[in-house]
């Protein structure tokens, strides 16, 4: 009866590990550890053992013949549940590849990147953004500017009015399209005590025609500081922090005597590259006592810097396009360059 036993587990262990499914691996289980099963006939024949001492250690291998080959079952079904899922999780996946390689990627656009990009500078030199409208009044775009009715330097902006009466500088609205972000200063005085530390980039228009330089709505950004005893060296110094953060190492910059209405004294600023020549980037100076005023802001209390420069005109040169037209065609042959 022994060799019986050792015969029925080894059988039972081997169709154990041939068990290729859980149905498999069920019924394997029924029929050996089952009442009916081979393990479980034996176990009905005990009975037939007179001898005790024999009966006691048939039936004690006869239980570890159960205990092993339940123990075999449990683990073979274990693995059985692990390849089961694998198999299932396989059978479900998406394959995306494809939808991928085919949908192409935008970018942002030219001037958008050099925004952002000189936005991320001058927050970075500790300066807010500030913004004001498109639209503008008369007296925020020029009067307040110093440039009442009449300055000479007004004729310099061909301005597009809104409502405009021909021959006469503001239409009846007394509104206009902004012709520069200055503007913006008035309105952050007016808005806000010193000390003002802001950079305003937007969107300005003059009634130009296009061509390889020039479009009738661009870009600028303007910067604005206003604190106790700044100075033409404050100017300075900021202007070079920021072209070497922009630029990047090799960039230096200068100032040059000028004049802006809204600018005492006022001067140009360059960029010089690494390789010697130079690049004529915007307008700059101390912010004129009138302007302070206008502003809202004491000028014997307080002194300030303002610059202003283009947005286009960066991008522009960044990427060594030669007509600044091409930016504004959405020519995708153009645009997949960049
Ligand atoms: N607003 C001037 C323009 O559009 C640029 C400019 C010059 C801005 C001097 C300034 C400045 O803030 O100080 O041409």
């Amino acid at each position: 009866m022994t060799n019986d036993i050792t015969a029925a587990i080894e059988t039972a262990l081997q169709r154990v590990s041939d068990a290729a499914s859980l149905d498999e691996i069920d019924a394997v289980s029924g029929e050996t550890l089952g009442k009916k099963g081979v393990l479980g006939g034996l176990k009905a024949s005990l009975a037939n053992i007179d001898d005790i001492e024999e009966r006691k250690a048939v039936g004690r291998s006869l239980n570890e013949g159960f205990a092993s080959v339940s123990a075999a079952i449990d683990e073979r079904r274990q693995e059985l549940i692990a390849i089961e899922r694998a198999s299932q999780v396989a059978g479900e996946r998406l394959d995306l590849t494809e939808a991928m390689d085919t949908a192409s990627r935008g970018h942002l656009h030219l001037v958008t990147q050099a925004w952002q990009e000189l936005e991320d500078v001058f927050v970075g030199l500790g300066f807010t953004v500030a913004e004001g409208p498109e639209v503008e009044t008369d007296w925020h775009n020029f009067e307040a500017l110093n440039m009442s009715e009449g300055h000479p330097a007004r004729g310099e902006f061909d301005t597009l009015f809104i409502g405009h009466d021909e021959h006469e500088d503001a239409g009846d609205s007394g509104l206009l399209l902004r012709t520069h972000t200055s503007p913006v200063q008035i309105r952050t005085m007016l808005t806000s005590e010193p000390p003002i530390y802001i950079v305003a980039p937007g969107r300005v228009f003059r009634r130009d025609t296009p061509d390889a330089t020039h479009m009738p709505v661009f870009h600028q950004i303007e910067g604005l500081v206003v604190d106790r005893d700044i100075s033409m060296a404050d100017l300075a110094g900021t202007i070079e922090a920021f072209t070497q953060a922009f630029f990047g190492e090799g960039f230096t910059s200068r100032l040059r005597p000028s004049y802006f209405p809204f600018t005492e004294p006022s001067a140009e600023f360059d960029i010089r590259r690494p390789d010697g020549s130079w690049l004529e980037l915007g307008g700059c100076g101390m912010v004129h006592p009138e302007v302070l005023r206008a502003g809202g802001v004491d000028p014997e209390e307080w002194s300030g810097f303002a610059f202003g420069f283009g947005i286009d005109r960066m991008a522009v040169m960044r990427h060594g396009i030669t007509d600044i037209r091409d930016m504004y065609v959405n020519d995708i042959r153009f645009i997949e360059q960049f």
